[in-house]
């Protein structure tokens, strides 16, 4: 293998000179439409001569994931240009085989229930522990972990999300060992934790703490193209040529040059200049912070007791005990300041920062947030209520199968689902295909929607009806 400069250098030396009788069909012409060039169609190549096969990589492909690897700590990375997503879906699909079980956070993101689906795997469920600032369920333990591995000796993964949305960080290394001990493999979907493990104030990582696969995107926090993320296989206890031909299945025969350049760009650009990056976002940070310090109202999450960790990037700024809700401050933001928010949920929202923030960006936040804060009231709001684990009536699976029918919410309660029924951002469905619709599914559903918190299902009936299982 040639040591080169980076894929981008190797395309912009190539493409001006070179006569593309091969795909894509825009040829490089850029002046034959304008979008052609706002778009980078200049060096948007195939997989030709000298470029490598990001699924048979031996070229500059493999020396990029080469550097991941050696910049993460992973025994072997991939990169993946259908985001997070595709690498969840992968790297379940490479772990377990047809009907195995595995232990399951429930607040996994929407992409683990798919791939569980494609896989007919048999999920235990374990709840997380409410944190209390966001009233969002995400605190996981070991404990728990080790509890629900040792009810289901079969189980062969764990699969938890760490951060979670808000920036909760579990304890990956206990978490990992009570996997370890117990035989099954730890997946860590750490799609907002790439830029986790450089120091600077932001807390170590997956792949530090000794997780076998950990899936991030690099497109969520640090300057990567949207679509971006990695892969890392760490250890032995993975296959990572199976996890290879598994991704190959969940992407794209024809990889763009364009996510792949933007991924190894990005990598080099941390392996060269990391310090100097995250500290300047780290202080940005800081500043915001401290220009917030003396907020009336709006309340800014940090770490808890309860929490192993935190990851500082993460804004979120609760609306709790105040006459507005996240909904209200989102569009406040929006429309009178410009600025405009990641998620708003019922009570808090989340402002992400990304290492591409300047402190101006930070500042006009603060700014907002500060003149907000002053003329908001006091007001009392009710606790969010907590889900009820709902009762299994069949696997996932088994439902996609079922024959389904259209009932109002009012009417559902007992009724098997035939749908996810989530919230977009963040993906974390409140019930799942096959489990049984609970007394207080409708009024879930309300006190969302009232929040102005719009719930999706996967047939799009929601707010006023859902599809359940026909009765048998
Ligand atoms: C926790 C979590 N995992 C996975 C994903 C999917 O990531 P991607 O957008 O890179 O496919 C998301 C997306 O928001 C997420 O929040």
């Amino acid at each position: 293998m040639t040591k080169s400069e980076g894929l981008l250098k190797k395309l912009n030396d190539y493409c001006p000179g070179a006569v593309p009788m091969h795909m894509p069909g825009h040829k490089r012409n850029v002046k034959l439409a304008p979008y052609l060039e706002q778009l980078g169609a200049a060096v948007d190549i195939t997989e030709i001569n000298g470029f490598d096969d990001l699924h048979d990589a031996d070229g500059v492909i493999a020396e990029g994931m080469e550097r991941a690897a050696r910049l993460w700590g992973a025994e072997r990375s991939f990169f993946c240009v259908n985001g997070s997503t595709g690498g969840i879906l992968a790297s379940v699909l490479a772990v377990l085989d047809d009907g195995d079980e595995l232990v399951c956070a429930r607040n996994c993101h929407k992409a683990v229930y798919n791939a569980l689906e494609l896989r007919r795997a048999k999920p235990h469920f374990l709840f997380p522990e409410r944190e209390t600032f966001s009233g969002t369920d995400c605190i996981v333990t070991a404990q728990a972990v080790g509890e629900m591995l040792d009810k289901h000796p079969s189980a062969k993964a764990v699969i938890i999300t760490s951060p979670t949305y808000e920036g909760v960080i579990s304890d990956v290394a206990a978490i990992a060992d009570a996997a370890h001990a117990r035989g099954a493999v730890l997946i860590v979907d750490e799609a907002h934790g790439a830029h986790l493990g450089f120091g600077w104030g932001f807390p170590d990582g997956a792949v530090k703490a000794g997780a076998d696969i950990v899936v991030q995107s690099l497109h969520k926090t640090l300057p990567s193209l949207t679509q971006t993320a990695i892969v890392h296989v760490c250890g032995e206890r993975v296959d990572s040529d199976k996890l290879a031909c598994s991704l190959a299945v969940f992407e794209t025969s024809s990889p763009s040059y364009l996510l792949m350049s933007s991924i190894d760009s990005c990598v080099r650009l941390l392996e060269e200049n990391s310090d100097k990056l995250f500290a300047a976002w780290k202080r940005n940070i800081s500043l915001f912070k401290e220009e917030t310090s003396d907020l009336k109202h709006l309340r800014i999450m940090e770490k808890t007791d309860k929490m192993f960790g935190f990851d500082p990037s993460k804004l979120v700024i609760s609306t709790r005990g105040t006459n507005i809700n996240g909904r209200e401050l989102m569009r406040r933001l929006r429309e009178k300041y410009a600025i405009e928010l990641e998620m708003a949920a019922s009570e808090h929202v989340i402002a992400m920062t990304g290492m591409g923030d300047t402190e101006d960006n930070l500042q006009v936040l603060a700014t907002a947030i500060c003149e907000i804060d002053r003329y908001l009231e006091n007001s009392d709001a009710p606790e969010p209520p907590v889900l009820i684990p709902p009762e299994r009536a069949c696997f996932s699976w088994e439902a996609a199968a079922g024959e389904r029918e259209s009932v109002d919410i009012y009417a559902a309660a007992g009724r098997v689902s035939a749908e996810y029924v989530w919230a977009y951002p963040p993906g974390i469905p409140l019930l799942i295909p096959g489990e049984v619709i609970g007394e207080d599914f409708e009024q879930l559903i309300e006190s969302r929607e009232q929040a102005g918190i719009s719930m999706k299902s996967t047939f799009s009936a929601l707010p006023q009806k859902i599809y359940v299982l026909k009765k048998p």
